[in-house]
């Protein structure tokens, strides 16, 4: 048997879904889905998973009508304060990834807040990726080692992968382990590209405001059946 992940990462999809199966507005979706993210963190917790990611809010979802954007917000800054007694409680330390500058000021304030008040927790790391896109964070992280290079603080052929990850936004997160997906879609989304290279990846059709404490545990296990070879053939991991 494999050992339980230490990072596991999830994209929580199918609150709309959800929603409009029962003829209700999205918003109730998304609303359900916050009260689902605390009972996961909490069964995470308790699981002594060390990193929990969460795809809070792509940047792409930017897209969507204006009163859904203002809505998940809403729920965000509501969520931290609500939970914020919780967070403190159970040792957790919140992080963020993601383009932080431009998402609105109160939900930066309240992140920036309880970011400072948990970083000397020792429990889980919570991250969120907030306004986050794979492919930009590695641009991002180009362009900061170009700049580097052109003021010979970083000499070029000296570039390797920790280059690279020293400059990402989760460059303080370990590799992706285990990879949830609800909802159905197998795809990735732009999600931690750089971290998910050797990840598990589990996809479930439970949307994601049905996800339960016992969902959680049932891609615990399923993981912990795999054998990661990392390139290795099965007898050298074995040996
Ligand atoms: C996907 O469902 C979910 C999101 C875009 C955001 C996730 C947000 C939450 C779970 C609520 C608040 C978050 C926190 C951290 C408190 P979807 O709307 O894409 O569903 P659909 O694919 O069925 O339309």
């Amino acid at each position: 048997m494999n050992k339980k992940p230490k990072h596991v990462a999830i994209i929580m999809d199918g609150n709309g879904r959800w929603a409009q199966k029962k003829g209700k507005n999205r918003t109730i979706g998304h609303k359900r889905g916050a009260k689902v993210v605390k009972e996961i963190v909490e069964e995470a917790t308790k699981n002594q998973i060390e990193f929990l990611t969460l795809f809070a809010f792509s940047t792409d979802n930017w897209s969507r009508p204006e009163d859904e954007v203002n809505l998940l917000m809403k729920l965000l800054v509501g969520s931290l304060k609500k939970e914020f007694k919780r967070i403190i409680d159970n040792n957790i330390r919140l992080c963020s990834v993601g383009n932080f500058n431009t998402l609105p000021d109160l939900v930066k304030e309240e992140l920036m807040f309880v970011i400072e008040k948990t970083k000397i927790n020792t429990g889980m790391v919570l991250t969120l990726a907030l306004n986050y896109g794979g492919k930009e964070e590695i641009i991002d992280a180009l362009k900061a080692i170009t700049a580097k290079v052109k003021n010979s603080i970083i000499s070029p052929e000296n570039i390797d992968e920790s280059t690279l990850i020293e400059h990402l936004y989760t460059r303080n997160l370990p590799p992706v382990d285990l990879l949830i997906r609800t909802s159905g879609e197998e795809r990735i989304s732009n999600f931690l590209l750089w971290h998910i290279a050797h990840a598990e990846l589990y996809f479930t059709k439970t949307l994601w405001p049905d996800f339960k404490k016992k969902d959680l545990e049932k891609a615990l296990l399923n993981y912990s059946k795999r054998e990661r070879r990392f390139g290795k053939t099965s007898e050298q991991i074995n040996v």
